[in-house]
């Protein structure tokens, strides 16, 4: 699909963006002219995607490699596109990480891993990304889950800290509102293949009760969130802050519930 955004001469930054649903989301504003950053933990995965936002029509592409986990590393980081490229417009912060586990299956590590990953580190890339957002003007997008706000079974990790990313959105709408940065949460529903999907519906069973749980009956595709994240980044949005948005075929009403219920089915299944 084309897109009727021009980002042209916009510096868009996506931290977790060299895979699956962020990917698809910098790759999204290399397509509407954008210059776009990524970062994630591996070198040969940034390296991959900045190759592939070049061939999207990006403007100019850059990347690093460091862990949300490191304060000073995403720090730095920033600080060196902004050097080169001027302030934000547009930062997705989405990197994350899950596994299906019920609460008496993971260690304390386990869980810390989670939350240091997902909540801490959305935590360490808006305070690494204030100094260089364009004020007023910027757009900064979380990218959540429905654990957030439904509780499901073999996710308490996820869901504590998705929550967490969640009122983190809310927060700085009141603390950075006044300068003209914006602040939304973007919920994916299941999302077809990537990653997060091949951990929550690991079989067909599953798979195929969680299509069926959709209200529109499919899953979603990583353009569905990419054209939302297009959205909120743009003038279009303009009056549309601190909002925790559901784009998951109407899931959230009703089938998301369903999920934890297989999940904790297979773990019991499962031979520790
Ligand atoms: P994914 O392909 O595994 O993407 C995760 C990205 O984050 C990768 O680029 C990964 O790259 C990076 N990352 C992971 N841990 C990191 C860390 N500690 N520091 C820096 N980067 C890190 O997953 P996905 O399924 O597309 O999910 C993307 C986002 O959408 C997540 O926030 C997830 O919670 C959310 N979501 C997904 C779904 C779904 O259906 N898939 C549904 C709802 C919400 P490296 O491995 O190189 O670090
Ligand atoms: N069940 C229970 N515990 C698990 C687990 C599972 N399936 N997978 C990992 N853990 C535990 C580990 O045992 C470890 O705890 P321990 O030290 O007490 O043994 C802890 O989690 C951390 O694991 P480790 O592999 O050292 O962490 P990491 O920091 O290298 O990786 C993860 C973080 C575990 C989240 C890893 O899956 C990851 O990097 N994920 C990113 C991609 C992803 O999850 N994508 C989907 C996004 S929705």
């Amino acid at each position: 699909m084309s897109t009727p955004f021009d980002f042209k001469n916009k510096n868009v930054l996506v931290v977790g963006g060299t895979s699956g649903i962020n990917r698809g989301i910098a790759e999204t504003f290399a397509k509407a002219g954008a210059r776009v950053a990524v970062v994630s933990r591996a070198q040969e995965k940034v390296d991959d995607t900045i190759q592939s936002l070049k061939a999207c029509g990006t403007a100019d592409a850059r990347g690093f490699a460091a862990d949300v986990r490191e304060a000073d590393a995403i720090k730095n980081g920033v600080a060196e596109i902004a050097a080169a490229w001027g302030k934000l417009d547009v930062v997705v912060s989405g990197a994350a990480g899950n596994f299906p586990a019920l609460a008496m299956g993971m260690s304390p590590n386990g869980f810390r891993s989670v939350i240091e990953i997902d909540l801490l580190g959305t935590f360490h890339v808006m305070q690494a990304v204030y100094p260089h957002l364009q004020k007023p003007g910027a757009s900064i997008i979380n990218i959540s889950a429905p654990q957030a706000e439904i509780p499901m079974a073999g996710q308490s990790h996820v869901c504590a800290a998705k929550a967490g990313v969640d009122m983190i959105t809310r927060t700085l709408c009141l603390e950075w509102g006044a300068e003209g940065i914006r602040i939304n949460s973007v919920i994916p529903g299941p999302i077809d293949n990537t990653e997060g999907m091949k951990r929550l519906a690991p079989n067909e069973k599953i798979r195929a009760a969680v299509t069926k749980s959709v209200p529109l009956q499919r899953m979603g595709s990583t353009d569905d969130i990419a054209n939302a994240c297009l959205f909120l980044a743009s003038d279009f949005a303009s009056y549309i802050t601190g909002a925790v948005i559901p784009v998951d075929g109407g899931w959230a009403q009703g089938g998301a519930a369903l999920v934890g219920a297989g999940l904790a089915e297979m773990l019991k299944a499962t031979p520790k």
